[in-house]
């Protein structure tokens, strides 16, 4: 019996009230794919190393994973070729055996790139350059043999790498306009012509593979329009350029989606066919092709998961968007493991135990209905802001908007949005202010949150706070379709007054919230006594309090509507705090059930009954609570069943007709959840409840999950039940 009660409390606890809703569609089966996923897009690509290819668990990873494969670095010329009667074939022959044996397509990469370059083709034995047709005599042989070599597995190649200019500078002293190409040594030497003529080997030596200029920076505006000037330069002149490799080193901060969304529109003048060639994204803030590994012991804070992932998944989103022009995504590495800019950087879908990440999930399980809806702009400041606040908004579909002034922030998150994501980031406008719209319609109701800026947790000034995961959260509402059962209306009201009361057991005042019904303390018995009322005992969950009931929750207004809707008898109801906060994930076992019920029992139950109009019997008071304040509710009515005659458990505990079988039967059971918690159970406990002879009800809260809106339908549902 003791398992169950830990087991049921666990499952409570896995579920606090903070948790943000889920949306759009259901996590997909776990044996889904990359390539699957986005086998209506472009393929899938990843780059291999050696090390990958003697790895069973990393070799099948790709195989299951990937439509495409690239060679990290075997098949640069500089590896294969580095010098002129030497050619090391050995793991570029292994890679590409590797894909003809799985009939993984390969892209090559690299004929033509300033670093890892056979850089013995400009010199001479003594090391003078050599004529340029010496120099192009040697190039033209190497990219023959090695694309011939290839020819049946590879279908795309990166020609020329990097050949243009990261920033452009003037020369100090010098008048001439400053160059777009990057100062390499072949730039040096051969000025542009070196990227035409290995365009035109290529072409000579496969017609069929498609030759491709890869580049990093390529979203930045400058080094786009760079690339862009060149490729169009080069084509006009008739060289072979048949895609541009875009190759996304990207970081947590940037490039903005913005400018990824222009670059591919501007290439896609120019080209038909654009690849994203060496996808990673890292946790520092460096961009770019360099070499800089992530220092040691650089920690992964949540904040910066959020952001990893929502800048794959936004990046996927304007990817899907120009699908007829990219064909290829392809990651750089396996896993974190082995990634170049190192594991401390976080950068890739797998992580250093070849776990899918966060990120996997977001790039796999995108909504394609999400994909191009442009909300409704009748956004209205939210019903709880502070006064004068504009936002958040919130329009009437339900979609959330935000607005936060942080012009020095790096980064800002708003904790709620689609679920799984950690949040909504936000982006930076001109303005100093940082704005975001959730990606999808929030589910209706109340929902916390709070914002988290550069990693530190603060509340959104534009909201009011209500107490929930242990805090002060900002709470925003989505407005309900049935909203009006907890409307403020023109109706007679009850009086919520706080009581302070001594609790001997824990040797301090306590606090709880008193709920009495309009006329009481006025209105008379049939026998010309002050009337008397029956008690509804109402608890919050885990990581509220004593307030939360009648704020968030709506308490009373719910009691007012149906007392004035002949729906209910006036009843009272008392709201205190259950004890609940101090318990820390993980250590359910040590959470002592009965020091709540000495002062539930003991001290508040008498203290009401003394100081207040009640009926101070079994048949009239109940008790009821949500979540943690559920499983306090089974603990207390089952040991002291004497005492409460109807018991209310929300989301999501559930009593068992064994669970019966030697105490006193309660009057009435009230079991529910909402929709998007786990409906079937609450409906199947019920229904066994009521076939073993109880009398039990249940009810599921359409499309809300565990927050406030499906415990405000609970308690609508539940109070007119009461004191039957
Ligand atoms: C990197 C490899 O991943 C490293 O292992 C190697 O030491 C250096 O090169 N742009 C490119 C890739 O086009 O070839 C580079 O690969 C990363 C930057």
């Amino acid at each position: 019996m003791k398992k169950t009660f830990l087991s049921l409390g666990l499952l409570l606890l896995m579920a606090p009230a903070f948790a943000q809703p889920q949306f759009g569609r259901p996590r997909q089966e776990d044996n889904r794919t990359l390539k699957e996923a986005y086998k209506n897009y472009f393929t899938m690509g990843v780059a291999v190393n050696i090390r990958n290819m003697q790895n069973e668990a990393e070799r099948d990873l790709v195989k299951r994973e990937y439509n495409s494969i690239t060679a990290e670095n075997a098949m640069k010329s500089g590896e294969l070729h580095p010098s002129e009667n030497e050619w090391k074939w050995e793991q570029a022959d292994v890679i590409a055996n590797f894909c003809r044996e799985n009939k993984i397509p390969l892209r090559g990469h690299c004929l033509v790139w300033h670093s890892q370059f056979c850089d013995w083709m400009m010199y001479d034995k003594k090391g003078k350059p050599v004529k340029k047709e010496v120099f192009y005599q040697r190039l033209r042989e190497h990219i023959h043999t090695v694309v011939n070599r290839y020819k049946d597995i590879v279908y795309a190649w990166d020609v020329v790498n990097e050949a243009m200019a990261d920033n452009v500078r003037p020369m100090w002293g010098s008048h001439e306009a400053p160059s777009p190409y990057r100062r390499s040594k072949l730039f040096e030497l051969y000025g542009d012509e070196f990227i035409a003529k290995a365009f035109e080997f290529a072409r000579e030596a496969d017609p069929n593979a498609l030759l491709f200029y890869n580049d990093y920076n390529a979203a930045d505006p400058g080094k786009c329009d760079r690339i862009y000037n060149m490729v169009k330069k080069m084509k006009d002149a008739g060289v072979p350029i048949d895609g541009i490799g875009m190759q996304g080193h990207y970081n947590i901060y940037g490039p903005s989606m913005e400018d990824v969304d222009k670059a591919i529109t501007r290439y896609s003048e120019l080209v038909k066919h654009i690849h994203i060639t060496e996808l990673d994204i890292r946790a520092n803030e460096e961009m770019g092709g360099q070499l800089r590994f992530s220092r040691e012991g650089m920690e992964i804070k949540p904040f910066v998961k959020t952001l990893h992932t929502n800048q794959f998944s936004q990046l996927f989103k304007v990817l899907r968007k120009h699908k007829d022009v990219i064909d290829n995504v392809t990651c750089w590495n396996v896993s974190d493991r082995d990634s170049w800019v190192g594991v401390n950087n976080y950068p890739l879908l797998f992580d250093k135990d070849l776990n899918r990440k966060q990120a996997y999930y977001a790039v796999r399980d995108f909504d394609p209905s999400l994909d191009n809806v442009v909300p409704v702009e009748d956004f209205k400041p939210s019903e709880l802001n502070q006064p004068g606040q504009e936002y958040p908004m919130v329009n009437s579909q339900g979609y959330a908007r935000f607005r936060v002034e942080a012009p020095q922030a790096k980064s800002v998150i708003v904790s709620l949005g689609l679920g799984g994501r950690g949040g909504t980031v936000l982006t930076k406008g001109k303005d100093g202010f940082w704005y975001g719209t959730t990606e999808g319609p929030m589910d209706e109701g109340f929902h916390y949150y709070h914002l988290t800026i550069d990693g530190g947790t603060v509340n959104d000034p534009g909201a009011q706070n209500f107490y929930g995961s242990v805090r002060w959260e900002s709470g925003i509402e989505i407005p309900a379709h049935d909203r009006d059962f907890y409307a403020l209306k023109n109706v007679p009201h009850g009086n919520i007054q706080e009581i302070l009361f001594w609790s001997e057991s824990t040797q301090s005042v306590k606090r709880a919230f008193v709920y009495t019904p309009a006329g009481y303390g006025e209105a008379k018995a049939k026998n010309g006594k002050l009337k008397r009322y029956p008690v509804l005992y109402l608890q919050h969950g885990w990581g509220e309090d004593e307030t939360a009931w009648s704020r968030q929750g709506h308490a009373g207004l719910i009691l007012d509507n149906l007392i004035a809707e002949g729906k209910c008898e006036p009843a009272m109801i008392v709201m205190t705090y259950g004890m609940t906060n101090e318990l820390k994930f993980g250590h359910m076992q040590e959470f002592d059930w009965t020091a709540f019920q000495r002062v539930l029992m003991d001290e508040l139950i008498p203290y009401v009954d003394k100081n207040f109009l009640t009926i101070a019997d079994r048949d009239h008071r109940a008790m009821t609570g949500l979540s943690m304040g559920g499983m306090e509710t089974r603990m207390a009515t089952l040991a002291r069943p004497e005492v409460f005659g109807y018991w209310g458990l929300f989301s999501c505990g559930i009593y068992e007709p064994k669970d019966l079988q030697n105490v006193q039967t309660p009057r009435h059971i009230f079991l529910s959840c909402g929709g998007r918690e786990n409906p079937d159970r609450i409906n199947q406990a019920v229904e066994e409840l009521q076939k073993a002879g109880f009398k039990a009800t249940g009810h599921v809260s359409p499309a809300t999950g565990h927050e406030f809106l499906t415990w405000r339908r609970a308690l609508h549902e539940w109070l007119p039940l009461l004191f039957k």
